[in-house]
């Protein structure tokens, strides 16, 4: 099975994507990290990605491509997969077919209205050492500066100043929002309420997937 979550920046794909990770035991690979990688690794790649990523715009499709093959190639996601930030148009949607053509799948839409997806989006902060996601305003560590888990500082990401936001909820509606109608003439399309706590988005999401799983005969019931 390959579950795709998609949706705007900040409607919590990353968040949600680490939970279902956790419950149904599938990786998730978030073209994003991926990117956000590389570039920290000063690869050529990542390099060439930089730019475009801090003006908010999309890395182009044969970089991205190649990740997700290279990705979807290792032996853990044998049994499936979780994607999320990929596909990003319709020519990825197509391209990820082509190069794993026979595996189902299930694409969930998180939607949340934009003024949310601004608030949430300025007051992100970053973990630089384990890469943990916080939110001063809405899901803050015990102490603002640093990270829970590891002590390790909290940043907040290049693309989430306000200028870059608007660029990309422009991208997304002009590119992204499209998949919308080509999940749902494939049907295999749901849309999720993501707004709300993280907790009761999860339980929107993981409801939705439990039956669909089942049914899909990918897992055998839970408890
Ligand atoms: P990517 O990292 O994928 O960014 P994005 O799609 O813009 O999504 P975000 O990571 O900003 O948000 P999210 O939906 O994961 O929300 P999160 O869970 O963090 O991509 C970055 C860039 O890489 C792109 O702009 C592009 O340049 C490039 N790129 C990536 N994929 C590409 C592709 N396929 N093709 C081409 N280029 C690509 O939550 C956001 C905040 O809200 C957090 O602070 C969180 O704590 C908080 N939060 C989440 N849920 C809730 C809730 N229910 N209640 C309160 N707070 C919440």
């Amino acid at each position: 099975m390959r579950i795709i979550l998609f949706g705007p920046p900040g409607s919590g794909k990353g968040t949600q994507g680490e939970l279902v990770e956790k419950k149904y035991g599938l990786p998730r690979i978030s073209t994003g990290d991926l990117l956000r990688q590389a570039v920290a690794d000063k690869t050529p790649l990542g390099l060439k990605a930089e730019a475009m990523m801090n003006g908010g715009r999309l890395v182009s499709d044969d970089i991205v491509e190649d990740l997700v093959r290279e990705r979807t190639a290792e032996p853990d996601c044998h049994k499936g997969y979780l994607l999320d930030g990929f596909p990003r148009n319709i020519a990825q949607a197509r391209s990820l077919e082509a190069m794993d053509p026979k595996r189902p799948e299930i694409v969930i839409e998180i939607d949340v209205g934009l003024d949310i997806l601004v608030k949430r989006l300025e007051s992100r902060r970053i973990c630089v050492g384990c890469g943990a996601v916080y939110n001063n305003k809405l899901q803050p560590s015990k102490n603002e500066e640093r990270c829970d888990s590891c002590g390790s500082p909290l940043h907040q990401r290049k693309d989430d100043q306000p200028e870059v936001i608007r660029e990309r909820m422009r991208v997304y509606r002009e590119q992204t929002e499209k998949l919308r109608e080509y999940y749902l003439a494939k049907k295999v399309y749901t849309r999720v309420d993501g707004t709300g706590t993280v907790e009761e988005v999860f339980s929107r999401i993981s409801r939705y997937l439990d039956r669909e799983l089942v049914q899909a005969g990918s897992i055998k019931g839970l408890p």
